[in-house]
C-alpha cells in the first residue's frame, strides 16, 4: 500500500510523503540508521525485511524544490492480529517536526485497515524521545525486557497499544492528524 502523507513542515515549506520502501532508498536508508541507532542495522539487513512477506517498509520523502529525499523510514511486521514495530528512524537534522509521528501514524492505520488488534514495540530504557512519541499515541509501558539488546547493558521497555478502527484512532489518540475513510492521512498540526 502506497498512501501519500501531506504535511505541511515548520523548516520552510515542504511536502512529506510516505511511500514503499525501494530497494534504491536502502543507502540513504542506511545513513539515516547509521546515525540513530547504537547497533544499526546494516544494508542486508533491510534487503531481508524487503524480501519477507510479512514486514512492510516505508520512507518519508521530503520535497525540496522539484526533488525529494529520504528524511526517515519505518519498518514493521504485520503478524496475525498484531503489529510489531522493528525499526523507526528519521534523519538527525529533521528531527522534531514531527516526521516520527506522521511515520508511526502509517504504521497504526497498516495495521488497523488489516483488522491487527494490538501494536507492540520494545524500546531501549533511557530513549526518552522514542518512549514520548509512542506514548503521545497512546502506547503504554506492559512490561520489561532484561538483557534484550545483548552488549548493550539496558533492559528494553515492552510497550503496547490496542488499535481501534482507522478513523476512532486518530480522533481519539493522535492530536494532530485527521483521516477520513478511503482519504489519506493529514497533518493539521
Ligand atoms: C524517535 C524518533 C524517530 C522521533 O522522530 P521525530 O520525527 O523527531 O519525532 P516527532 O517530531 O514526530 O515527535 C513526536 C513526539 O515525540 C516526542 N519527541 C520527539 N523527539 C523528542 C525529543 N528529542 N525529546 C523529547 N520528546 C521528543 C515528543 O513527544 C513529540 O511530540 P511533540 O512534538 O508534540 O512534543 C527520532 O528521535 C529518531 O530517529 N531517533 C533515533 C532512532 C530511534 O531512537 N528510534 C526508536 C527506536 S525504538
Amino acid at each position: 500500500m502506497n498512501v501519500q502523507v501531506l504535511s505541511t513542515l515548520d523548516r520552510g515549506f515542504r511536502t512529506l510523503r510516505i511511500t514503499e520502501m525501494l530497494s534504491s532508498d536502502i543507502p540513504a536508508v542506511v545513513a539515516i540508521e547509521k546515525h540513530s541507532n547504537l547497533e544499526p542495522w546494516t544494508e542486508e539487513s533491510f534487503l531481508e525485511e524487503l524480501l519477507k512477506s510479512h514486514s512492510s517498509l516505508f520512507v518519508g520523502r521530503l520535497s525540496v524544490g522539484a526533488g525529494e529525499f529520504v528524511a526517515g523510514f519505518i519498518c514493521f511486521w504485520l503478524v496475525a492480529d498484531e503489529v510489531q514495530l522493528l525499526n523507526i528512524a528519521v534523519h538527525q537534522s529533521y528531527r522534531q517536526l514531527g516526521i516520527g509521528r506522521c511515520l508511526l501514524v502509517h504504521c497504526l492505520n497498516c495495521g488497523a485497515e488489516r483488522r491487527s488488534r494490538v501494536a507492540t514495540l520494545e524500546v531501549r530504557s533511557s530513549n526518552l524521545a522514542a518512549q514520548r512519541l509512542y506514548t503521545s499515541l497512546g502506547f503504554q509501558a506492559v512490561g520489561q525486557r532484561p538483557n534484550y539488546y545483548g552488549r548493550l547493558p539496558e533492559p528494553a521497555i515492552l510497550m503496547e497499544l490496542v488499535i481501534a478502527e482507522p478513523p476512532l484512532f486518530c480522533e481519539a489518540r493522535a492530536r494532530v492528524y485527521k483521516r477520513e475513510p478511503g482519504k489519506p492521512l493529514f497533518f493539521v498540526h
